[in-house]
């Protein structure tokens, strides 16, 4: 039995020589030393020796598996140093390379356009408000005086999900919740920016998606004139104090009187040219005196309070602050589009 155990042994250790990856040592562990081995195998015999050659032979193999164990265990060490030798020269770093300059996001143009028009608004004491860009037909339409059939409504054509709710076509509906959740205190002055959504064909002016900006005023004595004077203030600060506005007179459901306003043209200041069509001016918003039944809807009485009412385009606004020929430049994600803005 004794020799078995050495023969075992000299094998063992000859084969563990050979080994050349950690798959195969773990084999042979199992293969000499396992609780179905080679050892435990010779091992079974120990019951057929006499108790003088028990210790004797228990003794033998204690030391033939020390001796297997402890080429394992140097194997082992060897393939886990080697391992990290060839990690750490697969991952060596040069550190005088250049380092990737992290590429800066920027703020979209038409966020920061937004943002410039409520700073502007903000800094005459309105205050922002939101509103649902699903909404129902009642707060896009009829409370705005545009009761059902009204042929004003072929002006917004719209994306209805249900025969009561659609996706809202202006910012106007938030003027009557602002209004509603205001409970009829005075004087209110908000701007209320956000999506909206209509049929329309995309090309270089229109999209079925865009964003308004609307404001609205409301308390005793509100008068025409302090809209004028409003949106003076606004574009002058917007495009710089040269620009004039005009206000030619014009029609809208929720307003009475209703005026479009024009800027002197941005590009020529007013002489003409091909951006104003020789004009001199350029249409830039919707406004007018918040009609009366408007006024009702919102929990106010005409009798006592007046207000004005505007809305445009934050996409037009933004054409013409940087000269933009084509709105669909906006939605594209074009980089090299944005990051002209990006450091603006
Ligand atoms: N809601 C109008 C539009 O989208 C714009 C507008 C707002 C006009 C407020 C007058 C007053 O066309």
């Amino acid at each position: 039995m004794k020799d078995r155990l050495e023969a075992l042994r000299s094998e063992a250790l000859a084969q563990l020589q050979e080994v050349a990856d950690p798959g195969r040592l773990n084999d042979l562990r199992v293969h000499y030393l396992g609780k179905k081995g080679q050892l435990t195998e010779v091992l079974r015999g120990m019951g057929g020796l006499s108790a003088e050659e028990r210790p004797v032979i228990g003794q033998v193999a204690n030391e033939v598996r020390a001796a297997i164990e402890i080429v394992i265990q140097s194997k082992q060490a060897e393939f886990e140093r080697a391992d990290t030798a060839r990690r750490l020269a697969a991952e060596t770093i040069d550190v005088s390379l250049p380092g990737k300059a992290p590429a800066p996001g920027g703020i979209h143009p038409l966020t920061k356009v937004t943002q410039e028009i409520e700073d502007i608004f903000l800094g005459m004491g309105y205050t922002v408000a939101e509103g649902p860009e699903v909404e129902t037909d009642y707060f896009n339409f009829e409370a705005l005086n545009l009761p059902k059939n009204h042929p004003a409504r072929d002006m917004q054509d719209s994306f209805y999900l249900t025969e009561e709710i659609l996706l809202r076509t202006h910012t106007s509906p938030v003027q009557i919740r602002t209004m509603q959740g205001a409970g009829g205190k005075t004087p209110l002055k908000v701007i209320c920016p956000g999506k909206v959504y209509r049929r329309d064909d995309d090309d270089a002016t229109h999209s079925f998606m865009f964003h308004q900006i609307e404001g609205l005023v409301v308390g005793p004595n509100i008068r025409m004139s302090d809209l004028k004077g409003t949106l003076l203030q606004f574009v002058q600060q917007m495009y710089g104090p040269q620009v004039q506005i005009r206000l030619r007179p014009s029609f809208f459901p929720f307003t009475e009187p209703s005026a479009e306003v024009d800027v002197t043209c941005t590009q020529c200041g007013g002489h003409g040219c091909r951006m104003c069509k020789h004009t001199g001016w350029i249409e830039i918003l919707g406004c007018g005196m918040v009609h009366p039944k408007v006024l009702e809807h919102g929990g106010y009485d005409p009798r006592e309070v007046s207000g004005f009412a505007f809305g445009m385009g934050v996409e037009r606004i933004a054409l013409l602050k940087y000269d933009i020929d084509d709105i669909r430049h906006f939605y594209n994600n074009d980089l090299r589009f944005l990051s002209q803005f990006a450091r603006m």
